[in-house]
């Protein structure tokens, strides 16, 4: 990308749960913008959002609208990104898209800036945003992996209703209050009931019994870490937590590693903290994570059950880390390339 003093910045999906985090994150990290364009539905057109303290007024997305736009982010799901992005890059803007799309494309760089920058280099105009899961479980192996080569991992995710979207949120809150009032309550973005429930259920269903979530955990690690040798078992879980997400996650190594050892590994990794004192009962959990840019880590254990066995809790805000966070680091990451040590 041609490097300029500032950007003509596009968000598609500028309205949704992510959307508006990129809106703000931008703000909040004096990403150089020159101007903000900010598309949306029908729905949505007319109305403004606020940036820098001047209102962006929410426009449809058409084919011409990617004319003079340097870096766009999408985040108004799989179906516009395929239809758009392509459109994007002809009209010369480089695409950090977070949706599905492209992930596994071996054209396309899948990327988290802490994990794989190199991946970056080379890159023909699309680069993919991970899966809000797989984005704070790698940021969590990463260290761990290049110390002492993970060989399994079985994981279980507890995943907040923001990845859903603005819609799942409101049906989150909506339930709550009807069954708080004894009143009637409907479900209509997942197929039961949220409040006060777990659903072992997020995106479809595929041959073999597991989610397309839950594959998108094994082939995006294995994209992400270049090791597809790494044995991967998901269960992901929808939980009644507005935002942030929590996985437990037991590794097997190749050679062994004390608690101490991997929690001075983390400790030691850019973008993770370690919120670790079991006496002092500190361990992270959503609410805390929650508005944070950081991984947080916690009950690292070691696993008697299988040799080189680990245990870790690991949370994010699957809105910043997890989805418009990393999106804008690879937008940093383009302008300004980390110089070679
Ligand atoms: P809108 O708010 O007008 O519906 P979320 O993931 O939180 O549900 O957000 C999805 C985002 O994608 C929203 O900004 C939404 O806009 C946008 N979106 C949905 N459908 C379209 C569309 N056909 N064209 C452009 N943006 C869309």
């Amino acid at each position: 990308m041609k490097k300029k003093d500032k950007y003509v910045v596009g968000i598609l999906g500028a309205t949704g749960a992510v959307g508006n985090e990129m809106v703000e994150i931008l703000e909040e990290r004096s990403f150089p913008v020159e101007q903000l364009l900010v598309f949306a539905s029908e729905r949505s057109e007319g109305n403004s959002l606020i940036f820098q303290n001047k209102k962006a007024t929410v426009q449809t997305v058409s084919s011409d609208s990617f004319n003079g736009i340097d870096i766009a982010l999408f985040s108004a799901g799989a179906k516009l990104s395929q239809q758009y992005a392509p459109v994007a890059v002809k009209a010369g803007a480089v695409v950090i898209d977070n949706s599905s799309a492209f992930r596994m494309d071996p054209n396309v760089p899948l990327v988290v800036p802490e994990v794989n920058p190199d991946a970056l280099k080379g890159h023909q105009g699309i680069i993919a945003n991970p899966n809000c899961s797989t984005i704070q479980m790698v940021m969590a192996l990463k260290p761990i992996h290049d110390a002492a080569r993970i060989k399994r991992i079985v994981v279980t995710t507890f995943q907040s209703v923001s990845g859903t979207g603005k819609e799942a949120m409101d049906e989150l809150l909506n339930q709550t209050r009807a069954l708080l009032g004894f009143s009637e309550m409907t479900s209509t973005v997942y197929p039961y009931q949220i409040a006060f429930n777990c659903l072992p259920h997020i995106d479809e269903f595929i041959e073999g019994g597991y989610t397309k979530e839950e594959l998108k955990m094994v082939n995006e690690t294995h994209k992400i870490l270049s090791d597809s040798s790494i044995g991967i078992s998901a269960t992901t879980v929808r939980v009644p937590v507005f935002r942030g997400h929590s996985e437990s996650i037991n590794l097997e190594l190749d050679h062994p590693l004390s608690a101490n050892e991997v929690r001075a590994l983390l400790s030691s990794f850019p973008g993770i903290i370690v919120w670790d004192d079991i006496k002092k009962n500190v361990y992270p959990f959503p609410v805390q994570a929650s508005g944070k840019d950081e991984v947080f880590v916690g009950r690292v254990r070691e696993d008697p059950s299988v040799p080189n066995g680990i245990n870790l809790w690991v949370v994010s805000d699957n809105l910043r880390k997890g989805a418009a966070l990393n999106a804008i680091q690879i937008a940093e990451h383009l302008i300004h390339p980390p110089s070679p040590c």
